[in-house]
């Protein structure tokens, strides 16, 4: 038997009923596949903040750290909104990857064809798409100095953030984002915005330069607009997508909606050693938390990627993989992804649905 401890961070709004679904799956995987899953359950965003006035309680970083891999649910909601910046549930979660040292995020957006008509746009541009965004983590204008509001001369105030990266971030980055093309169709394009910013004219030179060390990965360059166009006028010629923080964050709700839903969309965000937090690309849902609405799909998708690509247990991580396609081809549906003569699901029942597909019970 081999064992895994994972750390829980199921947060706030629809997290926690996400969470349950995902943890169910793990369980009955792990048990046909004598993989057994020690978890342990820790605090972040606002469920930390009101349990102990802070959004990254130190234990919580600690028993990430002392774990196998950490599987996130979402933080954040109205409640938290108008705490100050270090207070907020958000610089709980930045804190977090900072914390672990996580620069790479996976999110894979790759339409299934059950949920072709899901997709906002027409069939004929969606069907066939594979998507994989990687995007930067821990840099960028998200973490670069300085920052903050500060007072005038003349008694203004006047907010400020600053987009940085250094060589040495730009070369992991794209050292992630060549090694995933190679294994994918060997396309990479760089997603920037050279034309007016210096931090974006020495990332395009630096994945310039790193294109001779990978002569088998295809690389072209696009402007951060362009592609925000390009992603939803013909979305098929994208393969691997490597971007900055900021941009990857818009970019990949973007290719999210591609697929039907941002409730579908799992993520595995990856340091150079230690482990891996997995989350849903999606937020904590605050507007449909607490009614069993939720789609589970990204976060039992996201615990599929942990076992792929965190704990090295591909098998595991295929079986989980094909009871969503198997739920979704008997036509189970949550509203997200709802269409005509489809069953309507709420989370619980989705996840129902799911243990008995993987039980191999299939009964409707
Ligand atoms: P959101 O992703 O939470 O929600 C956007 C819309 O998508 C909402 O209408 C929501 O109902 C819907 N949606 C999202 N996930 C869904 C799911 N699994 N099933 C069905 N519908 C789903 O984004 P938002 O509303 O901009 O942000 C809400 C809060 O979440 C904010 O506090 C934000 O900071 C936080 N957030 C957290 C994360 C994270 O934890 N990684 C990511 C994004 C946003
Ligand atoms: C995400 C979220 C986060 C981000 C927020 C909640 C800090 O939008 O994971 O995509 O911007 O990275
Ligand atoms: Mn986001």
């Amino acid at each position: 038997t081999t064992q895994y401890r994972i750390t829980l961070l199921p947060g706030d709004g629809i997290g926690p009923e996400i969470m349950l679904v995902a943890v169910d799956v793990l369980k009955v995987v792990g048990k046909q596949l004598d993989i057994r899953f020690e978890f342990q359950e820790a605090l972040i965003g606002g469920a930390a903040i009101d349990a102990t006035g802070e959004p990254l309680p130190p234990t919580t970083l600690e028993m990430c750290k002392d774990s196998d891999a950490v599987l996130l649910a979402a933080i954040g909601g109205y409640k938290w909104d108008n705490l100050p910046r270090h207070l907020r549930p958000e610089t709980g979660l930045l804190g977090l990857r900072a914390g672990l040292g996580l620069f790479a995020n996976l999110r894979p957006a790759k339409i299934l064809p059950q949920l072709i008509d899901a997709s906002s746009l027409k069939p004929e541009v969606v069907d066939g798409v594979d998507i994989m965004v990687v995007r930067e983590l821990t840099g960028g204008v998200y973490f670069g100095q300085p920052k903050g509001i500060f007072t005038t001369e003349t008694g203004e105030k006047r907010g400020v953030n600053t987009m940085a990266y250094t060589e040495a971030e730009i070369d992991r980055i794209g050292r992630v984002a060549f090694e995933t093309a190679q294994k994918r169709q060997g396309k990479l394009c760089s997603v920037d915005k050279a034309n007016v910013l210096e931090v974006s004219q020495l990332w395009r030179d630096r994945i310039t330069q790193l294109a001779t060390e990978y002569p088998d990965v295809e690389l072209s360059h696009m402007y951060v607009d362009n592609a925000a166009m390009q992603l939803v006028r013909y979305p098929k010629q994208f393969d691997t997508i490597v971007t900055g923080n900021l941009f990857g964050d818009i970019l990949s709700d973007a290719a999210a909606m591609l697929t039907g839903s941002i409730g579908m969309l799992p993520s595995a965000s990856l340091g150079a050693s230690g482990p891996g937090v997995f989350e849903p690309v999606h937020g904590s849902a605050p507007d449909i938390a607490g009614q069993d609405k939720a789609n589970p799909l990204a976060q039992v998708l996201s615990a599929a990627m942990m076992l792929r690509y965190g704990l090295n247990q591909p098998i595991a991580a295929d079986r989980i993989e094909n009871a969503v396609l198997q739920v979704l081809d008997r036509g189970d549906r949550t509203g997200d992804i709802m269409s005509p003569g489809m069953n309507l699901l709420g989370c619980r029942a989705m996840g129902e649905a799911l243990i008995e597909v993987l039980s191999g019970e299939l009964t409707h």
